[in-house]
């Protein structure tokens, strides 16, 4: 009887089908179970061959069985190892990752650039106040400098006592970087350098205009501050934004409300096979910027004495600087997200 229990252990293919044989063998009601139940009805003779043989029957076979489920048990968790085993020698999917962008590479370089004159980065809200964007600008309220701005404006909402200097205007986009100069004017104390790159906004969108674009804005507050520092700053900027002391700039007369004397900034550049290359001895003129020196009644404005502090601005398009730089000629690209134009410009991760 023994081999017949060894036997179909052996067979056992699992270690269910194991515990099943051992209910039917050892089990309350199993047959090994049974029969020894039935010493106690035998002879003490009887009992002492029988007894010892159904032990030993009963033993080997408890034995057989915890052996086999301890195998198909080792075997199972090989099997579970195996199917998943990791091939660590396959080529790894890194995913799409993706790059930096050419107007946060335009803001990296310009922030270093003008770390090394002396500049601090300032920063301002988007979500701008009229007083701080236009009044104290020197764009009083129906300037017609407002009506050029395409100002995206925010609901009035009712009751809302507006900004602390806005005076219940409703609020708005910035339109420009300019009211950084506002901003640092009203909180710190002269003498000021900084640049103020950021996002702004006009309802504006065609190839050349976006609705959100970016602008770097700079402001210089000190004492004897002359159209010369401005010229030598912009100048200097220029070589070392655009790698190359092969520059001429123009400043011609312009007007902003809030510089006095005011100019555009043009750079001496030519066409060589379609692309635009800066050089001073081009044919062409780009306008790459609006500048000036501050006008004494935004410097009042802000609460500062105009004799004794003095200063100039500029301010210049981000998007329109790295175009020119790496070479792009459609604006809208910058505001699509796609890894293939960044790369084309070689822009890789
Ligand atoms: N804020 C002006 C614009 O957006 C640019 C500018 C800045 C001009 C500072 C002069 C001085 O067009």
């Amino acid at each position: 009887e023994t081999e017949r229990w060894l036997a179909r252990i052996a067979e056992a293919a699992t270690p269910a089908g194991v515990e099943a044989i051992r209910v039917e063998a050892l089990g309350k009601s199993g047959a090994i179970t049974q029969q020894l139940k039935q010493l106690g009805k035998m002879s003490p003779e009887e009992r002492q061959t029988a007894g010892a043989a159904l032990n030993r029957m009963r033993q080997t076979v408890q034995d057989a069985l915890g052996e086999r489920k301890g195998a198909l048990e080792a075997a199972e968790l090989d099997a579970k190892l195996a199917a998943e085993a990791v091939d660590v020698t396959l080529p790894v999917d890194h995913g799409r990752t993706g790059t930096i962008h050419p107007v946060s590479q335009a803001m990296d370089e310009l922030a270093e650039i003008f770390a090394d004159l002396g500049f601090k980065v300032a920063t301002g809200p988007e979500i701008e106040d009229d007083w701080h964007n236009f009044t104290a600008l020197n764009i009083p309220a129906h300037h017609p400098a407002r009506a050029m701005h395409d100002t995206f404006y925010f609901p009035k909402v009712e009751g809302d006592p507006g900004s602390e200097a806005g005076a219940g205007a409703p609020k708005l986009l910035r339109t420009h970087t300019s009211p950084v100069q506002i901003r640092t004017m009203t909180t710190e104390a002269p003498p000021i350098r900084i640049i103020a790159p950021g996002r702004v906004y006009r309802s504006d969108s065609d190839a050349t205009h976006t609705p959100m674009f970016h602008q770097v804005e700079g402001l210089v507050i000190d004492k004897g501050i002359t159209m010369g520092h401005l010229k030598w700053t912009l100048e200097t900027f220029v070589k070392a934004y655009f790698e190359t002391d092969d520059v001429a700039l123009r400043f011609r007369p312009s007007y902003f409300p809030f510089t006095e004397p005011s100019a555009e900034v043009d750079v001496r550049c030519a066409w060589e096979n379609g692309q635009l290359v800066i050089r001073s001895d081009g044919d062409d003129w780009l306008e790459i910027l609006g500048s000036g020196m501050v006008n004494r009644r935004v410097i009042e404005m802000c609460g500062l004495d105009a004799d004794e502090w003095q200063g100039f601005a500029f301010g210049a398009g981000i998007d329109r600087l790295a175009m020119l730089k790496y070479g792009m000629t459609d604006l809208r690209p910058f505001f699509e997200g796609d890894g293939r134009w960044s790369a084309h410009y070689g822009f890789s991760p």
